[in-house]
Parts: C-alpha cells; sequence; structure tokens
C-alpha cells in the first residue's frame, strides 16, 4: 500500500513510518519541518532497515503544491498527522492554531476526495470528550474543550463527518488518542520539545537529566487515589501500531476509536514507576492545579480492540524505560 503519512518527521508519526516500513508499506512523508527535523529520516531507516522513504519538504495548507505531489505518487491512503499542538500556546495564538489545523485538514480532504483516496486517518485527540465522567467511550456527546487547540480537533472532526457524506465509498477513520509518552526502543526516534516542555513525561526526563532542577506537580487535592491528575498514558509504539489496524480494519464511512490503555496513572505514580525502573530520583514540588486540567481522564478501549483488534501491550514500566533512555541518547 502507498501511504502519505503528513508530519512524519514528527513524534507519532515517525513511530508510525516504522511500522510501516516494517510491514513493507510505501511510504511518502510530508512535512514542513516546522516542529521537526530533517535527521529523523536516516534514524527512521536505520530502525526500519529499509532504503525507501520518500520526503517532501511542504506546507499541507499549500493545495497547489500538493496537488502536484498527489499527482505524481498515487496514494492509497493518508495518515494526517500534521498539525499544531500545544494547548497553552493555542490560547495565546488561536488564529494560527484554526488556520494550520483546519486548512491542512481541508486541503487533504479536497485532494482526497479529487484522487479517490480510499482511506483517510485524522489524528484527533481525548481533548475533544470535554470535561466528562472517564471511562470516556466514543458514543459520548463531544463537549466544549477549555482551549483553541482542542476546538481545532472537535471542528476537523465535524468537517471530515461531514465530508463523508458525500463520499460515502471511502474509509475515514477518526483516532482519539489519549497521552502518548515513550520512545523507540532503539533510542533514536522520540519526543523531542522546543523550550520548556508542557506535558508530563518530557518534563520528568529532563528533570533526571538535571536540565531542569524540579518537577512541579500540578495540584494533590483533585478527588483521585493521591490528589494529583489521572491520565491514560500509551506507549507511542503501541499507538503507531494502532494507525496500521486502522488503516487494515478500516471500514467505509466515518468511524472513530479512542486510542488509550484504558488504565488510569497518576502523576505520583508516574513519577515512583520512573525513578523505580530508572533507578534515578526526580525532585518535585506540589504547587497549584494548572488553569483547564481535568481531574481524571482515561479510555474506555473496547471498541477498537473489537472492531480493529488493536490493543496496547506495552506497560508504564516499558513507557518509562523507553523515554528515559531516549533523553539520555540526546
Ligand atoms: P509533532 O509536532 O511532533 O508532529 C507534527 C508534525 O507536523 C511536525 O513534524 C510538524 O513539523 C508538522 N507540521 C505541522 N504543521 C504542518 C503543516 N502545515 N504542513 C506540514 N507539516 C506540518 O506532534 P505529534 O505529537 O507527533 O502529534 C501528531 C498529531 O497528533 C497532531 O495532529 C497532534 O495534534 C495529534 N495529537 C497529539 C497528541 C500528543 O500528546 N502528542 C495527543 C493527541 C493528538
Ligand atoms: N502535569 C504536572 N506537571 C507538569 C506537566 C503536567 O503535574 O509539568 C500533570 C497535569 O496536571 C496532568 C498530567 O500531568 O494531570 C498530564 O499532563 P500533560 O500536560 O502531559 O497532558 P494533558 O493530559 O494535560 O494533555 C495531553 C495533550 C493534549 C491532549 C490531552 C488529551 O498534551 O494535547 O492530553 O488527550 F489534548
Amino acid at each position: 500500500m502507498k501511504v502519505l503519512v503528513t508530519g512524519g518527521t514528527g513524534y507519532i508519526g515517525s513511530h508510525t513510518v516504522v511500522e510501516l516500513l516494517n510491514l513493507g508499506h510505501d511510504v511518502v512523508i510530508v512535512d514542513n519541518l516546522y516542529n521537526s527535523q530533517l535527521d529523523v529520516l536516516d534514524k527512521i531507516l536505520k530502525i526500519s532497515n529499509s532504503k525507501d522513504l520518500k520526503f517532501y519538504e511542504a506546507d499541507c495548507k499549500d493545495y497547489e503544491k500538493l496537488d502536484e505531489i498527489f499527482k505524481l505518487e498515487k496514494f492509497d491512503s493518508i495518515i494526517h498527522f500534521a498539525g499544531y499542538k500545544a494547548v497553552g500556546e493555542s490560547v495565546l495564538k488561536p488564529l494560527m492554531y484554526y488556520d494550520n489545523n483546519l486548512n491542512t485538514t481541508i486541503t487533504l480532504a479536497r485532494l482526497a476526495e479529487k484522487y479517490q483516496i480510499k482511506n483517510f486517518i485524522f489524528s484527533s485527540s481525548a481533548t475533544v470528550y470535554g470535561e466528562q465522567q472517564s471511562p470516556l467511550n466514543e458514543n459520548l456527546e463531544l463537549k466544549t474543550t477549555s482551549n483553541p487547540y482542542g476546538e481545532t480537533k472537535k471542528m476537523s472532526e465535524r468537517i471530515l463527518s461531514d465530508f463523508s457524506k458525500n463520499n460515502k465509498d471511502m474509509h475515514i477513520t477518526l483516532l482519539r488518542y489519549f497521552n502518548p509518552i515513550g520512545a523507540h526502543e532503539s533510542g533514536l526516534i522520540g519526543e523531542k520539545p522546543q523550550g520548556t516542555p508542557n506535558n508530563l513525561m518530557p518534563y520528568v526526563t529532563q528533570v533526571a537529566k538535571g536540565i531542569r532542577e524540579k518537577l512541579f506537580v500540578f495540584g494533590n487535592d483533585y478527588d483521585t487515589v493521591d490528589g494529583t491528575g489521572v491520565r491514560d498514558y500509551i506507549h507511542v509504539v503501541d499507538l503507531a501500531k494502532g494507525h496500521i489496524a486502522a488503516l487494515l480494519n478500516a471500514h467505509k464511512g466515518l468511524n472513530f476509536y479512542n486510542l488509550g490503555s484504558g488504565i488510569g496513572t497518576s502523576v505520583l505514580e508516574l513519577i515512583q514507576t520512573f525513578e523505580k525502573v530508572n533507578e534515578i530520583k526526580v525532585p518535585f514540588e506540589i504547587v497549584d492545579r494548572r488553569p483547564g486540567d481535568l481531574a481524571t481522564v482515561y479510555a474506555d478501549a473496547s471498541k477498537a480492540k473489537k472492531e480493529l483488534r488493536w490493543e496496547t501491550k506495552k506497560t508504564l514500566e516499558d513507557m518509562v524505560k523507553d523515554s528515559w533512555f531516549f533523553e539520555k541518547n540526546l
């Protein structure tokens, strides 16, 4: 199968490209390198032991440029990762987020229609559920999210839902990720945030490495097992494999799935596991809650298991081990 992977040099995209290459698929990456680097390509090739990987540096909002690529490449499938993802930044720069995250999706959908591409997989997020009781299942009505980034995901889902009504033969799959962490076990690819990390795991690894003095734990007065926020962490390699399962088991029309482990882990539990597995201390201080954070978010992961025949395999121990191995190698 020939697969276009937009955002393929990014964190989740690069791991997904490895899995696609491992299975012998033809992969073409389109990325404008806004949040990734070209050297990822060599690393992907090294890990997957393949020689063939095409890359175009292009903006996925650029219809004319992408049209040329589509004409030339004749894709069977699209996995659309390209987008901005920093929640805090989206509050400060909402127009930039709406422009990039919506117009990339619209451009790709137009081209998918023009070239009659069979599969279209879109990176959505658990954030589309808004504030609701976990476990979150796909039948829940979507609620308002607390930031423009979350709204771009909800709007993109709506756009693709309307689009699917006029393209009934297409397989359109919306994947709602929970909290991806971890890295490829080779330590060659992983998440490399620019500046101060917003997310928990890269902050923890930077504290362990001595780049930052201590972790700030945002609140210990939530109604959870130990008062700290609970999330559903998923190893990025399991998440990448979820995309393969979605490609191979996709069916006609619009379908959406949670990709999570179904297990809730608190901030303190994650820190303790990190310290135990990696035998390294992570100094932390409890501070005020972060505005917009929810107490508990975890998936009901049964729909993907039943329909995509996919479930997570890796443990929290694997996640903290691989995250630390990647950070040490940087
Ligand atoms: P990432 O920033 O590592 O990767 C995204 C890639 O897209 C980057 O390489 C960037 O350069 C590229 N890109 C951005 N705008 C582009 C454009 N206009 N044209 C071409 N390339 C462009 O992010 P990630 O963590 O790999 O996330 C991938 C997708 O998954 C995003 O859509 C994100 O919103 C979504 N998602 C991520 C998480 C998470 O926690 N990482 C959770 C839920 C959903
Ligand atoms: N946390 C800290 N200290 C930090 C960073 C995070 O205590 O320095 C806590 C948060 O309060 C939360 C947990 O760690 O309880 C996880 O926080 P993250 O920022 O890692 O992840 P979020 O659940 O807030 O958000 C992530 C993605 C979003 C996505 C959302 C829902 O960043 O893009 O999951 O899936 F929308």
